[in-house]
Formats: structure tokens, C-alpha cells, sequence
């Protein structure tokens, strides 16, 4: 069975590659898809966002990166997928994305969300976090992989 992981990756999180590893055990193959997100200013171009996701994902051989821009649903279709996976920290992301399932589920009543729950040590994570720290010279080792965390480190030295 496809799934499609859409997410802003902006970058893409030490959270966000434990979901990835873990939905590309539960499908035969996982497309990871980046979408624009209107309300937010990215950091990163969908281009850098697309070779990000590539080099860290490129040791699973049954995922798929790729972007797109406009609404999900059609996007899914088109890819073939009927199962769009979500990555689940705390409450406080649960009425969002209960709320992204429904409609997407009213939009096509034969996709469905399924949802995977952060591992504990990430459930603190967010990609804007991570910028947040990261542009103020803090150290995020661990927290994004390593080839992201050279990128972040090309534009913000770590202030020792
Ligand atoms: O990583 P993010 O920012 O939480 O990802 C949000 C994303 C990209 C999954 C969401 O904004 C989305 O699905 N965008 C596509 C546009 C769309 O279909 N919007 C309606 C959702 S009900």
C-alpha cells in the first residue's frame, strides 16, 4: 500500500525522519511530499527542502521525495495513495490535524489519515523551534540530521 507524508519540512526534523523511518515500515512505499505552507515564510526554497529530505532518507529504499503545491487530496490521487500519514507530538497539535483530517476525509471519503505518535524524546520538537534556536547561535545536534545541521551552521554559527 502508497502513503503520503506532506509536511512543510522546513527543515526536516530529527522527528520528522523517526515518522518517516516508521511509516516506511508499515507501507510498501512512502511518499514524502513537500507542500508550501501559505501562512508560513520559509526558511529553506522547496528545492533546498526536496535535496534535504533526499540525502537524509536516502537509506530507505522504499521512500519517495517529492513536492507539490495546492491541495492534498488531488495530490494523493494522483500519486496513487489512499492513506495520508500524520505525525502526532502533543495535544496541542491534535485539533489542527483532527480537524485537516476531516475535511481532507470530506473531501475524499476514500483517503484516510493515519496517524503516527512521535517518539518520546522528540514530542518537544518543531522545525520553527529549531530555527528559533539555531539563528540565535545554540546547538542543535541531535535534534536535525547531521546534513541539516551543517546547513543551519553554514548560516548561523554555534556561539560555543
Ligand atoms: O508541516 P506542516 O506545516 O504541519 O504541514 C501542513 C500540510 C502541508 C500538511 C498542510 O498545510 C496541507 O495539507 N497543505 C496542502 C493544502 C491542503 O490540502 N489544505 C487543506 C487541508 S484540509
Amino acid at each position: 500500500m502508497r502513503a503520503v507524508y506532506p509536511g512543510s519540512f522546513d527543515p526536516v526534523t530529527a522527528g520528522h525522519l523517526d515518522i518517516i523511518e516508521r511509516a516506511a515500515r508499515i507501507f510498501d512505499h512512502l511518499v514524502v511530499t513537500v507542500f508550501n505552507n501559505p501562512g508560513k515564510e520559509p526558511l529553506f526554497s522547496v528545492e533546498e527542502r526536496v535535496a534535504m529530505l533526499r540525502e537524509v532518507t536516502s537509506h530507505i529504499p522504499n521512500v519517495e521525495v517529492d513536492s507539490s503545491r495546492g491541495l492534498l487530496i488531488p495530490y494523493v490521487r494522483k500519486v496513487g495513495a489512499r492513506v495520508i500519514v500524520k505525525g502526532l507530538r502533543a495535544m496541542s497539535d491534535f485539533d489542527y490535524e483532527f480537524r485537516m483530517a476531516l475535511m481532507n476525509k470530506k473531501l475524499d471519503p476514500g483517503v484516510e489519515t493515519v496517524f503516527i505518535l512521535t517518539s518520546s524524546q522528540y514530542a518537544y520538537l518543531s522545525s520553527s523551534l529549531i530555527k528559533e534556536v539555531a539563528s540565535l547561535g545554540g546547538c542543535v545536534t541531535g535534534l536535525v540530521p547531521p546534513a541539516v545541521e551543517r546547513r543551519l551552521r553554514q548560516m548561523w554559527p554555534v556561539v560555543e
